[in-house]
């Protein structure tokens, strides 16, 4: 089968289309004729092995988001069927549950080959059906991207009818975040470089806007817009550029999803701040299989369509990184197979 790989040695160079033997399943896996992929920031560092040292042994199959159909199984496979659209989970191990260990170790397109291949064969726990509503694209961007939102917002963040949540940003976390935030019934707040973006957003429910080139005291204009106390929840994808005004937006009592290091990784901010405003940080990287079987539930009743910014062909995954990494996207960077 092909493939799209880091081959011999870690640099972009070496991300190239390459062959593998068509894999076969057996005992409890499906295999999955793959129909789509989606990008996320993650990619842009794994073929240069930016992604910590946990990485696999190269060969590595790239990407962790895709969508595909089940088109043979082996042995003791109950759930599935041939025909079923499914969607491989990010972190193959965590299927239920709190994170640990373990259920963090063995995410797709980084410690396991992912999904850029014509086939997968994968235990019938690490994948999950996707919501009928969706086209091949829109499914294959929901594992990592939305259910990292969901997360955030839902399972640990309890969000309810009236909150208000600040989003960052207009890549695939934050708009799948303004998309559920609405969906849930709370005000969202949404910051981002380009007036252009702010206004696509509007489109999409949001119902304040900031450009946070324009105005770089953003956290203390989103307290003032939330009536001077501050807002609920901010979904954090900044990390060091933006913990200080995220520290300034949000209320006594409120959370920050801590989900991204685009500015920088290290925080040097007022940590009084935190412990005499009762601020509650909650890191977050994606979630289980239960959270994204929730999510397609919610989703699929509420009809909501995630983002596509652009669609590449599969041959194309180096633009497609190109596009990633200029930052022009707005949404989902998706690969049709
Ligand atoms: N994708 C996932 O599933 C996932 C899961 C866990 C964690 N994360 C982490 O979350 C972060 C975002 O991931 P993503 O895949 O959503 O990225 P993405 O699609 O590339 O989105 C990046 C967007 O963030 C905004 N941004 C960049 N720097 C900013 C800053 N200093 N202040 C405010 N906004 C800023 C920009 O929006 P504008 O162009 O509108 O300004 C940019 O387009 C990354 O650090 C990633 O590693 C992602």
């Amino acid at each position: 089968m092909r493939v799209f790989q880091v081959e011999d040695a870690w640099s972009m160079n070496n991300l190239r289309i390459g062959a593998r033997p068509d894999p076969k399943p057996g005992t409890g896996q499906v295999r999955i004729r793959m129909k789509a992929s989606a990008l996320n920031y993650r990619d842009i560092l794994v073929p240069i092995r930016g992604y910590g040292s946990r990485m696999k042994h190269l060969p590595l199959i790239m990407l962790g988001d895709g969508l595909g159909v089940v088109d043979s199984s082996g042995e003791s496979v109950t759930r599935l069927k041939p025909g079923d659209r499914v969607c491989p989970l990010f972190f193959q191990s965590w299927v239920s549950g709190a994170p640990n260990q373990q259920r963090l170790s063995l995410s797709l397109g980084c410690d396991l080959d992912g999904t850029m291949a014509e086939f997968m064969v994968l235990p019938e726990a690490g994948v999950a059906l996707a919501p009928a509503h969706l086209d091949d694209i829109e499914a294959a961007s929901l594992p990592a991207a939305a259910v990292t939102a969901w997360r955030a917002l839902v399972t640990e963040g309890r969000s309810k009818p009236g909150d208000k949540v600040l989003v960052q940003g207009t890549g695939g976390v934050s708009l799948f975040a303004l998309q559920f935030a609405k969906m849930l019934g709370a005000t969202v707040i949404i910051i981002s470089s380009s007036d252009e973006k702010l206004a696509r957003a509007r489109e999409m429910g949001a119902d304040e806007t900031i450009n946070y080139n324009a105005v770089p005291e953003w956290g203390k204009r989103a307290r003032e817009i939330a009536g001077g106390e501050g807002v609920d929840h901010v979904v954090e994808v900044g990390g060091q550029g933006t913990m200080a005004q995220s520290l300034r937006a949000v209320r006594p009592g409120g959370t920050i999803s801590v989900i991204g290091v685009l500015s920088g990784a290290t925080l040097n901010v007022p940590l009084g701040q935190i412990v005499t405003r009762h601020v509650r940080l909650q890191g977050i990287t994606v979630g289980s299989g239960d959270d994204f079987a929730q999510m397609a539930e919610a989703i699929a009743r509420h009809k909501v369509h995630p983002a596509i910014s652009r669609v590449f062909a599969f041959e194309e995954l180096h633009p497609a990184l190109d596009f990633l990494a200029s930052g022009k996207h707005f949404g989902k960077i998706c690969i049709k197979h």
